[in-house]
């Protein structure tokens, strides 16, 4: 199959041209039929199909070669399109979309009639995100307003944060990739499970659980599961319990004082060197100078969960590209958006860690 691109050019006051509104419009189009199209959302790329459609689920699945017991995300271009596809939607569901919505917030609800099984992976109940990037939401509309996406990557690589990866990986399985320039955030969306008391985090992101907290009036917890990778909890994404997010080469977390962890890092490296092996680090701006690896990539100014989250994925993508073999990244707190990052670092690294007394 020959993968399209479109390219969106959006004018000066970054709203959409005609020509960006027309392209989309065919998009929405491809997916109706049956097709799928990889889009731009404020959080990563999604592989687009029809969510009510279960050969598109199907098509979806076999794209990314991604496990069917794996549930998508069905994603609206208008908040009361919740109703049509999830039932005893919660008083909280209202509330979060008032705040949040249009967001980097995924809500679990029981799922309605109307959505197949194979979009859910089996389960009955439906992940529901509306997105704010407004490329997002014109595609949505114009397929119809139901659109199961998952990141649009090979199963198990990082998610897709700007359209040259959706193709690397995508390109000859799809109809269309649409190209929309780098997803703002760059981590995949918060999802909440709000078929629970207490609603519980069950992926963190941008939308963190003192913000969620803060909204609902009580104390939101993480997933246990996905927080202690000891554990024999099955984590309640099922995405969460797949090795994910993760570069080919060794990667290894080093936590601690700054100055034990650079010193640790250079012995580190220094070994490898010795046996010949090609080394990276991902580093904090301040630190660049102080490591000598073959590839040094810079997650930001220290302390900018912002930036350390928009690049995240990008960087882990360019040491396969460089193809480095062995890794070391330094630590990021775990407070606020840090969860996040954390959570996708932690398993990049296959929870390997050493920390610096
Ligand atoms: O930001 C995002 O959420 C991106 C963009 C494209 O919107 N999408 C995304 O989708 O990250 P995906 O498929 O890569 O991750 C979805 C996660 C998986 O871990 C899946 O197991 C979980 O959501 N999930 C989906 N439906 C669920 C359900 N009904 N119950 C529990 N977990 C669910
Ligand atoms: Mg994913």
């Amino acid at each position: 199959m020959k993968t399209e691109i479109i390219k969106i050019e959006k004018n000066d006051s970054g709203a959409l041209t005609l020509g960006d509104i027309e392209a989309i419009e065919r998009a929405g189009r491809m997916i109706k039929e049956g097709g799928l199209v990889a889009f731009p959302t404020e959080t990563v790329y999604g592989l687009g199909g029809n969510a009510l459609d279960p050969e598109s689920s199907k098509k979806i699945y076999a794209a990314k070669g991604r496990p069917s017991d794996n549930p998508l995300i069905v994603h609206i271009s208008e908040w009361e399109d919740i109703y049509k596809i999830a039932k005893n939607v919660p008083g909280e569901a209202k509330l979060l979309a008032d705040t949040f919505w249009p967001g980097p917030l995924t809500m679990i609800l029981k799922k309605s009639e109307i959505v197949p099984k194979e979009t859910t992976g089996g389960l009955d109940t439906v992940a529901v995100r509306y997105p704010s990037d407004i490329v997002a939401k014109k595609l949505i509309e114009s397929a119809g307003g139901f659109v199961a996406a998952p990141s649009a990557n090979i199963s198990g690589k990082p998610s897709p944060t700007e359209a040259k990866y959706v193709c690397e990986d995508m390109d000859g399985r799809i109809c269309a990739i649409i190209d929309g320039g780098e997803g703002e955030i760059g981590l995949e969306s918060t999802i909440v499970d709000l078929t629970v008391s207490p609603p519980q985090i069950l992926r963190p992101g941008f939308i963190t659980a003192e913000m969620l907290g803060s909204v609902l009036g009580q104390e939101i917890k993480v997933d246990k599961a996905i927080l202690n990778p000891d554990s024999n909890l099955k984590p309640r994404a099922p995405g969460m319990k797949y090795r994910h997010y993760a570069p080919s080469g060794e990667l290894v977390i080093v936590e601690g004082d700054d100055e034990k962890v650079i010193e640790k890092i250079s012995k580190l490296l220094k070994e490898d060197k010795e046996k010949g092996i090609k080394t990276g680090v991902m580093v904090c701006e301040e630190h660049k100078e102080k490591y000598d690896a073959d590839v040094i990539k810079i997650t930001g100014k220290r302390g900018d969960q912002k930036e350390a989250a928009h690049r995240l994925y990008s960087i882990l993508r360019s040491f396969d590209d460089e193809d480095v073999r062995s890794i070391y990244s330094e630590s990021f707190s775990d407070k606020g958006f840090g969860a996040a990052i954390m959570n996708r670092l932690l398993k990049a690294a296959g929870h390997k860690v050493i920390s610096c007394k």
